[in-house]
């Protein structure tokens, strides 16, 4: 996906681009040139941090808002990306959807509730799947899902709390890899990405609030640092690219060594 070697423009739908790892994957996808659909949930003012610097690179970049927990949204959802490809880009037609938007936390077993539960499913699992069946039409051959997984998914990384999350997530990448079979008759290419534990708002703005946690995290990483929401977005950006055409069906894990 590059603006040079199509006719046209290119867009990709970015979910939870309002902040951290979707914030950064939206701006480096239009460094390349690419149009943004950035999507918020709870905050406007975000999508509007994401959308300024795109602006200031001189790209084009358009905010909506978008529950990734309400699946009876999506078809409205759709209709209004449709008008935004008309009237911002004259087409028809998206390149990439990056289905990003999530939340953390553990909640151990024994607290675990059918409710919570089901929150995980519906934000990290059942909206990315859905997501990209309401989308697909959209989606022009040759193009690519890139879906956000987590490193939380290897054997070796075993937080405790985290079975819920964590479930969703492998989920996430096994449908992926499915869906990297059936879509490939049309040319789009599938794949998820795992960070490691990186420095955005999730948990509640964790990090920013408990910085203590920090050393051990580092500590346990290769590499010795947390990852930054540019160590996730530059990759994303990289695998929505026609430099990673021929990469489908992987889970790619960016994590600077976490947890090896
Ligand atoms: N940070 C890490 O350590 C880490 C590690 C592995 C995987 N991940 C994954 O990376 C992805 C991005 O998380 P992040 O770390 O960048 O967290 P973040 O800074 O909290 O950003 C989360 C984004 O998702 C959006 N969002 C939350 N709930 C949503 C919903 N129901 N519908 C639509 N959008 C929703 C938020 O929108 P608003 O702010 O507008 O509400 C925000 O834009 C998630 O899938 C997460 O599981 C993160």
């Amino acid at each position: 996906m590059d603006n040079d070697q199509n006719n046209g423009p290119t867009v990709a739908v970015v979910t939870g681009a309002s902040a951290g790892i979707g914030r950064s994957a939206a701006v480096e996808i239009a460094r390349r040139g690419v149009g943004v659909i950035a999507t918020y949930h709870s905050r406007p003012e975000g999508a509007e941090e994401t959308v300024d610097p795109i602006r200031g690179l001189g790209g084009t970049a358009r905010a909506l808002r978008l529950d990734v927990g309400d699946t009876a949204g999506f078809p409205a959802f759709r209709e209004q990306i449709e008008a935004e490809l008309d009237a911002v880009w004259e087409t028809d037609h998206i390149d990439a959807l990056v289905n990003n938007a999530g939340f953390g936390g553990g909640r151990a077993f024994e607290e675990m509730t059918e409710a919570a539960f089901d929150d995980y499913y519906r934000v990290l699992l059942r909206g990315p799947y859905f997501l990209t069946q309401s989308l697909l039409p959209l989606l022009r051959r040759g193009g690519s899902v890139v879906s956000v997984s987590s490193s939380s998914v290897r054997p070796g990384d075993s937080e405790l709390g985290y079975s819920g999350y964590a479930g969703m997530k492998a989920a996430l990448v096994t449908a992926s890899r499915y869906l990297a079979r059936e879509l490939g008759e049309r040319g789009i290419r599938v794949n998820t990405i795992a960070p490691g534990p990186t420095r955005t708002r999730i948990g509640g703005d964790a990090f920013e609030k408990y910085p203590e946690i920090i050393p051990g995290i580092a500590a346990k990483t290769a590499l010795g640092r947390i990852g930054e929401p540019d160590d996730i977005g530059r990759v994303i950006a990289f695998l929505v690219s026609s430099d990673a055409q021929w990469i489908t069906g992987e889970d790619i894990q960016v994590a600077g060594g976490y947890a090896l």
